[in-house]
């Protein structure tokens, strides 16, 4: 079942409610390929999934797990900044998952950080359909994950209201608990 308090899980359940069978997604950090993983089931054959990463050893491990679930043929890997997504892609999106920090079993000083991430989040945003979503799990354990945190949030608060939703879900009694930022396009 659903689980509300694992906060992977609730970014799923939200990608899993608006990306249909023949849509267009980024995973924005591919890691160890779970959300890769998720949207390529989602996106079905007719679809297609770019996802990003600049560590080989991401890279090859989300290969491996999409090879295993044969659904490799409906991703394309990418090993590049996710700041430079408007290099690779050209048409509009139906959605983009981030998921911030560092790759889970990897190196721990290879991080994301606030001015790519908002970068890649604001060129994800001009590519963005009505009715797109973007989610965004960000960490605050780490080393400047509280300052990515803030960065984003800041970003978010001053989208135009008449264009975007921008839902926050956090734990309110668990300070360096990871959050999420959900957006969605309404126009
Ligand atoms: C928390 S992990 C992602 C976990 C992954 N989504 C999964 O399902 O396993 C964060 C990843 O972001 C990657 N990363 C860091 N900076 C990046 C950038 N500018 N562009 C793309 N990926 C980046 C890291 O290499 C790391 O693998």
């Amino acid at each position: 079942m659903a689980d509300f308090w694992q906060m992977v899980e609730f970014s799923h359940i939200l990608m899993t409610r608006h990306i249909q069978s023949g849509a267009t997604v980024i995973d924005a950090t591919a890691g160890n390929g779970h959300d890769s993983l998720l949207l390529a089931n989602l996106v079905g054959d007719g679809g297609r999934v770019y996802a990003f990463d600049i560590q080989e050893k991401a890279l090859s491990n989300t290969e491996k797990l999409l090879a295993e679930h044969k659904v490799l043929h409906r991703v394309e890997l990418i090993k590049d900044g996710h700041q430079n997504l408007n290099q690779y892609i050209k048409k509009e999106i139906d959605g983009m998952i981030f998921n911030l920090g560092y790759l889970p079993g990897g190196d721990k000083e290879v991080i994301t950080n606030k001015e790519s991430t908002i970068e890649a989040l604001e060129k994800g945003l001009g590519l963005l359909k009505k009715d797109g979503i973007i989610t965004l799990v960000v960490y605050t354990g780490h080393p400047g994950g509280k300052e990515e945190l803030s960065a984003i949030l800041e970003y978010v608060a001053s989208l135009d209201p008449h264009i975007y939703n921008v839902l926050n879900y956090r734990f309110v009694n668990q300070q360096t608990a990871p959050q999420i930022l959900a957006i969605i396009r309404r126009h």
